[in-house]
């Protein structure tokens, strides 16, 4: 049988591609469980630098939860299942190192939900994004309701949650949902690139940049206080002082990670 997971490292560049493009992607629990194991990886492997999250096949990044293993859950079970799944896209969302989205056809449901954990999205002209989870009867369970919110402002975010109309590329960009619209074959290309400028830079400030942002959006946190602290961490790290170092010595800088 086929991994439901490709992976690929190459230049500290972990590329994890869903791999069930005759379900469009859909994310069943194997799909979850085997992306949790991966997050594992990605969390301990030093040789990882940052992450890009694809769809395999021509039509879809991912196009929801697999509806198939809907018909035998109760209540609770529907409760555990949004569970695992939020705290699975929060790994994603507070990973240290960046991880992007690169959309290449369907991003709905669950599909929406993981490339907004994602810390930015670039997508294909093809792209499409919605949450239909109305048309089931429910509603977003993995964080949708929250981040698209935080994405693209109420307003729009209520109109899409609650008709379940989807959105093509061009209105994404437009919203801010996603930063870029490349050609499908240059998706890969564009994440690289701009994943590559920000492996150059000191790791520990590119995880307190996540940490900062991620600060806004929690209540349990205070992001200006978090901010001054992030900002005190980085200071006290070998990488600012080769990179103030660097400057003065008008030379590129170095750094190490520590
Ligand atoms: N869960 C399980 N299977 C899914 C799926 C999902 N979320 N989305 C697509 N599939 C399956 C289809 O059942 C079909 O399988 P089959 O060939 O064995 O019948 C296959 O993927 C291809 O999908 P199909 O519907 O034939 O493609 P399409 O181009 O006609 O339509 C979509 C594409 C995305 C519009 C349509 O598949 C769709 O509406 N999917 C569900 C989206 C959704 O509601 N997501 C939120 C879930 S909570």
């Amino acid at each position: 049988m086929n991994p439901v997971l490709l992976t690929n490292l190459s230049d500290g560049i972990y590329t994890i591609t869903i791999n069930r493009p005759d379900k469009l992607n859909a994310l069943n629990q194997e799909v979850l469980r085997s992306l949790n194991q991966e997050l594992d990886t990605i969390y301990a492997d030093n040789n990882i630098k940052s992450v890009i999250i694809t769809g395999s096949g021509p039509k879809a990044f991912v196009a929801g939860a697999d509806i198939s293993e809907f018909n035998q859950m109760d209540e609770t079970q529907s409760r555990q299942m949004a569970k695992a799944g939020q705290d699975l896209f929060f790994r994603i969302e507070r990973s240290p190192k960046p991880i992007v989205a690169c959309v290449n056809g369907f991003a709905l449901g669950g599909g929406c939900e993981l490339a907004m954990s994602c810390h930015f999205r670039i997508a294909s002209p093809n792209a499409q994004f919605g949450q239909p989870e109305v048309n089931l009867g429910i509603i977003p369970g993995y964080g949708g309701t929250q981040r698209l919110v935080q994405l693209i402002g109420k307003g729009r975010a209520l109109e899409l949650i609650m008709s379940g109309n989807l959105i093509d590329a061009n209105t994404a960009l437009q919203y801010g949902l996603v930063n870029h619209i490349v050609a499908p074959e240059e998706l890969i290309n564009k994440a690289t690139t701009i994943l590559k400028t920000i492996q150059a830079k000191a790791p520990i400030a590119i995880a307190h940049c996540i940490i900062c942002a991620n600060a806004v959006f929690d209540e349990t946190q205070h992001g200006y206080e978090q901010e001054v602290n992030s900002f005190g961490a980085c200071f006290n790290t070998s990488d600012r002082v080769e990179g103030t170092q660097a400057f003065l010595e008008k030379r590129k800088p170095i750094f190490t990670g520590k």
